[in-house]
Formats: structure tokens, C-alpha cells, sequence
């Protein structure tokens, strides 16, 4: 039987499953592992199934034992793993594409709707009772008519243009390429970032997190966005410069922000507290019951392929 080091705690029914199939060693108190740990944890392993949450750099990749042979990675991202140092190793790299789609989508639109219609304030005022109705009270930004400019039309990204076009939203968006028409469903193509965010009244950072990404949302970019404009990421955090983002709410370059994702997660960047424009979520896009039990599924099924024939289909590296 096949030895597989679980980093993070699963749906009971997943770890059910992995008895079943493997020789597991599970972490039943979801202690976050420190490198150190994980490596020494992952001795006499075949495999590991891991989570975003742990970060598998070059160095950590290269102390590996030599009988660890995937990484099933427990997520659609894997910027937490250096592709690249585990090929060298011979080590396989996994993901969880599409079972998360849906969560991950309308995850996206409440960021959408919860940065331009106040959702923070209007939760902070019915809390605490002290609101008052009047025509003027926590006026927002109607979605209806307004350009979503999405940054990355992959499953997820076209998945909110869906829902977005729905409500009235204009799509347009920026990819590697022009999708073809059936997928497009009248979405406005732009073959730059800056031709995109010239038109962004709200942006959706839908893409994935590479080193050609990390903080592609900088001060320039920001800069092309329209005065007043919303920004929201539902990607990754390294994709969005933090102080860039927070000295734009500061000059109200920026109308409002809604982020799943964000660097250093759990810990905040304090410059967002300040602004009760920040509507910020802990991370919750794939955060369903079907999902996680999706995703876990599947990172099993890769692990499976993979020992059964050496191969697998959601390898990406
Ligand atoms: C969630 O953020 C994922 O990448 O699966």
C-alpha cells in the first residue's frame, strides 16, 4: 500500500476514503506544519497530498525524500509550489481544476456586489442598530450597466462573466488570448492589460498567480483604471500590490475593494482597516461542502492515477 503524508485536515468523508486506499498519515488537529516538519513527516511517503497553505519552495522541495513522487495539491492554484524545482526532482505536481469553478465564481460576484453596494457598513450599522433610513443612506454603486473588466477568462473568469451579464454588467476582459465565440458570449476582447482597465468600472483579478503576475496590479496599472473605479480580486493575493491598492482607496482613485484573497494571508495589511470600503473576506472561494469534498476527490483520484499508471491528467509541471 502506497504512504501518503495529508498536510491539512479534510472532510471526514475524503479521509475516509484515503483509509481506505492508503497507508495515510492525516493531521487530525490541522496543525499548520512548519517546513521542517513536513519534511520529516514526509519520510518513507509516496506521495503527499497538500494544501495551499503549505509552501513548497525550491529548498523544501530539494530536502524531500527521494520516495515522495507527487505533490497532489489540494486547490486549482499551486503558486505555493515551485513547479519547476520538482520537475527537477522528478516530482509530479497536481491540481484541482474545474470542481471548484461555481464556488470560486460566485465567490467573485459577492466581492462584486458586497465593494459596491457597502456591504461592510451596512453589516457594521444593522449590528450595532445605530442606522437611520434616509434617501441618501450608504448609496452605492449600482451593478446594472457598469463595465466588469475581468483579468483572466479562464473557467472561473468566464463563469462570473456569466452571473455578471445576468445583473447588467457589461463584460469585458484581458487573456493570453481572444476566446472563441460561443465562449465569449459577446464579452469585449482587449488585447492589453491597460486597454482593459481603461474601461474596468469594476475589475475581477480572475487570473492565475505566476512570477509574470505577482503584483501585476501595481501603481501604473491602477493608475489606468477610471476615477472611482471598484477592485476585486478573487485569485491571489501576490497579484495585487497591497500599498498600491491602499494609497488609491486613500486619494479615492478607488471607490471600494473586494478581496478574497490577499498577501500574507491570514494577516491583513493594516492599511485596509481604515477604509470601510474594504469588503474582505478570509479566503472562502472553493469554501462549499460539494466543493471541498470535490476537490478533495479529486486530489485523491490524481494520487491514484498517478500510481496506477505513472501519469495524470491535472499534472502541471
Ligand atoms: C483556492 O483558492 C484554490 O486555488 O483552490
Amino acid at each position: 500500500m502506497k504512504k501518503i503524508l495529508v498536510t491539512r485536515k479534510l472532510l471526514r468523508s475524503n479521509e475516509d476514503k484515503l483509509k481506505d486506499l492508503y497507508d495515510v498519515g492525516l493531521n487530525l488537529n490541522d496543525e499548520l506544519y512548519s517546513q521542517d516538519k513536513l519534511i520529516e513527516l514526509s519520510h518513507g511517503c509516496d506521495g503527499i497530498l497538500s494544501a495551499l497553505t503549505d509552501k513548497l519552495d525550491k529548498e523544501t522541495i530539494n530536502k524531500l525524500p527521494d520516495s515522495v513522487k507527487i505533490l497532489s495539491n489540494f486547490a486549482v492554484g499551486f503558486g505555493n509550489i515551485d513547479v519547476e524545482a520538482a520537475k527537477k526532482r522528478d516530482i509530479v505536481v497536481t491540481n484541482t481544476p474545474e470542481v471548484l469553478t461555481d464556488a470560486t465564481a460566485e465567490i467573485g460576484i459577492l466581492l462584486i456586489l458586497g465593494a459596491c453596494r457597502r456591504a461592510s457598513e451596512g453589516i457594521e450599522g444593522a449590528r450595532a442598530s445605530n442606522w437611520k433610513w434616509s434617501a441618501d443612506y450608504l448609496i452605492g454603486k449600482q451593478l446594472t450597466g457598469a463595465r466588469l473588466g475581468i483579468l483572466g477568462m479562464g473557467r472561473i473568469g468566464q463563469k462570473i462573466a456569466n452571473i455578471a451579464r445576468s445583473l447588467g454588467m457589461i463584460i469585458h476582459y484581458h487573456n493570453r488570448s481572444k476566446l472563441s465565440d460561443d465562449k465569449e458570449k459577446g464579452a469585449i476582447y482587449h488585447d492589453t492589460l491597460d486597454k482593459l482597465l481603461s474601461v474596468s468600472d469594476v475589475l475581477s483579478v480572475c487570473c492565475p498567480a505566476s512570477k509574470e503576475t505577482v503584483n501585476l496590479i501595481n501603481k501604473d496599472a491602477i493608475e489606468k483604471l477610471p476615477k472611482g473605479a471598484v477592485v476585486t480580486n478573487v485569485a491571489r493575493g501576490d497579484i495585487v500590490d497591497d500599498e498600491a491598492l491602499i494609497d488609491a482607496l486613500d486619494r479615492r482613485k478607488v471607490y471600494a475593494v473586494g478581496l478574497d484573497v490577499y498577501k500574507g494571508e491570514p494577516n491583513l495589511n493594516p492599511g485596509y482597516m481604515k477604509h470601510k470600503s474594504a469588503f474582505i473576506l478570509p479566503h472562502l472561494g472553493s469554501a462549499t461542502k460539494e466543493t471541498r469534498t470535490a476537490m478533495a476527490n479529486l486530489a485523491i483520484d490524481n494520487l491514484t492515477e498517478f500510481f496506477d499508471t505513472g501519469d495524470c491528467k491535472n499534472k502541471v509541471n
